[in-house]
């Protein structure tokens, strides 16, 4: 297996608060390197406590939000209103109380179709990265009971999709679409971290962890990369099979 570097907290709090700490020193060295900072952000519950702290002091006001460039992992196909929607969890949590510029923020347009919101996100991408591949300088990621990251279910067609894409995928124990961009894009990233927390998550991490390499199942096991740094941030309870 893939060396994965994993460290354990007492709990999500502990897990946020790390997670802000990084997100501010990543920011500070990238936006001194090349003048911008550029992240994608994870959906789901768990970052919520780290959106939270970051709209916060002493985090807000290290952070040079106008050279902070946002995007996301993925989204459900919902408007940004609508209460399953990544990006209204980030506004309320973060994007309200930061000083961060609107052309900054590079939602997925979930209210579109599905096929329309994927082709809108690729433009955007490509307008923001050029022909280059592309690369987030920070990578957030979650992992749901099942193994998925981002969304990128198992035994979806989503487990396949190569290159430097985002698609859509119908997740059909969801019974719904989603936008997610590919393996090959996060795997991009300068810096992975995943946040994973609750005892609802052991038995899919340790199957990510030390079980056979079946990402079909564990798609979770997709984000590896030898260039680049993989980090878990786990609390006890989903540690607790490792
Ligand atoms: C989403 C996420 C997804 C999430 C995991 C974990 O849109 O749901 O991007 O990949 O990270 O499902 O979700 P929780 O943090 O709610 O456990």
């Amino acid at each position: 297996m893939a060396d994965f570097q994993k460290t354990i907290f007492q709990s999500k709090a502990q897990i946020s608060k790390a997670a802000a700490d990084l997100f501010v020193n990543k920011s500070k060295s990238s936006i001194q390197e090349k003048g911008q900072f550029v992240v994608s952000l994870s959906g789901g519950s768990t970052p919520k406590v780290l959106f939270e702290l970051l709209a916060t002091e002493p985090y807000s006001s290290q952070i040079e939000w106008a050279k902070v460039h946002l995007f996301w992992g993925d989204e459900r196909c919902v408007s940004p209103d609508h209460a399953d929607s990544n990006y209204r969890m980030t506004r309320l949590a973060l994007l309200d109380h930061i000083p961060i510029p609107a052309t900054n923020v590079n939602r997925i347009k979930g209210e579109l179709s599905p096929e329309n919101a994927a082709a809108d996100y690729n433009v955007v991408l490509k307008e923001f990265f050029g022909d280059e591949s592309y690369v987030f300088d920070l990578c957030f990621l979650g992992m749901g009971d099942d193994g998925h990251t981002a969304s990128i279910f198992p035994e979806t067609s989503a487990v396949q999709l190569k290159g430097q894409k985002a698609k859509e995928v119908y997740v059909e124990k969801l019974s719904a679409w989603r936008i997610t961009l590919s393996a090959d894009i996060l795997n991009s990233s300068k810096w992975i971290v995943f946040l994973v927390a609750g005892s609802g998550k052991a038995e899919a991490l340790k199957e990510v962890f030390v079980g056979e390499f079946n990402p079909s199942l564990y798609p979770s096991q997709l984000i590896r990369s030898a260039e680049n740094q993989v980090e878990w941030y786990l609390d006890n309870q989903a540690a607790a099979l490792l």
